[in-house]
């Protein structure tokens, strides 16, 4: 997969994908992903990407050219094939989930908008972006933290990246339960016991037990999940 970014502050995104299970699946030629600095589409030469919004109100708003300049120049780029989706990241896109990862983590290749200040001109919206994704009910002061995010949701989920494959199948949300406890060495610390059953051997009651964990703990912290 080809993931393509553009950003205002491409160096947000410098860290979270060059360490561990984004830097792997880099190494691997599993997923290649480009960051583009929006100023180099810029409309003069102070760097201009932004302006006042009509109507009046405080706050910037990212302009139309600099953002379809990049736009129809990375698409041009047919490297990697056509966009399968051009992303934007904002508040008010649809709301991040499992389902919406895992669909993406089929596709070739993608294109995330990283907005800014006011937001982007809505005519961007209106005539480029085909999806528009938030990863919370919460604001953020840019995209880039935003598309940190679901890159490493989708990177991790591309076949090959984990080690053991089958580990992103039984993740939390995969199959709309929150995932069982865990426990490691040792079996008492400071007296709290890893439970037994884990330590019985038996695979059968093993899966069961994790089962009903799952169940329990998804009725009492997310008993909504699964409901859509
Ligand atoms: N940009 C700012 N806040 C955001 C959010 N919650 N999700 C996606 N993009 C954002």
């Amino acid at each position: 997969m080809h993931i393509d970014i553009i950003s205002v502050l491409p160096e947000l995104l410098d860290s979270p994908l060059q360490h561990s299970i984004m830097k792997r699946a880099q190494d691997k030629g599993l997923l290649t992903v480009k960051v583009h600095p929006l100023r180099q589409w810029a409309v003069n030469e102070y760097g201009q990407i932004d302006d006042y919004q009509y109507g009046g109100g405080a706050g910037m708003v990212m302009m139309c050219e600099p953002l379809a300049k990049a736009i129809e120049e990375l698409s041009s780029q047919t490297e990697y094939g056509a966009f399968d989706e051009i992303i934007f990241l904002t508040p008010d896109g649809k709301k991040m989930e499992q389902s919406m990862v895992n669909g993406l983590s089929l596709k070739k290749r993608l294109l995330l908008i990283c907005g800014h200040y006011k937001g982007i001109d809505e005519r961007i919206r209106e005539h480029f972006v085909t999806l528009e994704i938030s990863i919370g009910d919460y604001v953020l002061s840019g995209g880039e933290l935003p598309a940190a995010v679901l890159v490493d949701a989708i990177g991790r989920l591309l076949p090959g990246v984990l080690n053991d494959e089958t580990s992103a199948l039984f993740d939390s949300f995969q199959d709309d339960l929150l995932a069982p406890p865990v426990y490691t060495r040792p079996v008492d610390f400071r007296g709290w016991k890893v439970p037994d059953v884990l330590m019985s051997g038996d695979h059968r009651k093993i899966d069961e037990w994790r089962h009903e964990q799952s169940l329990t703990r998804t009725m009492q912290r997310r008993p909504g999940l699964g409901e859509k």
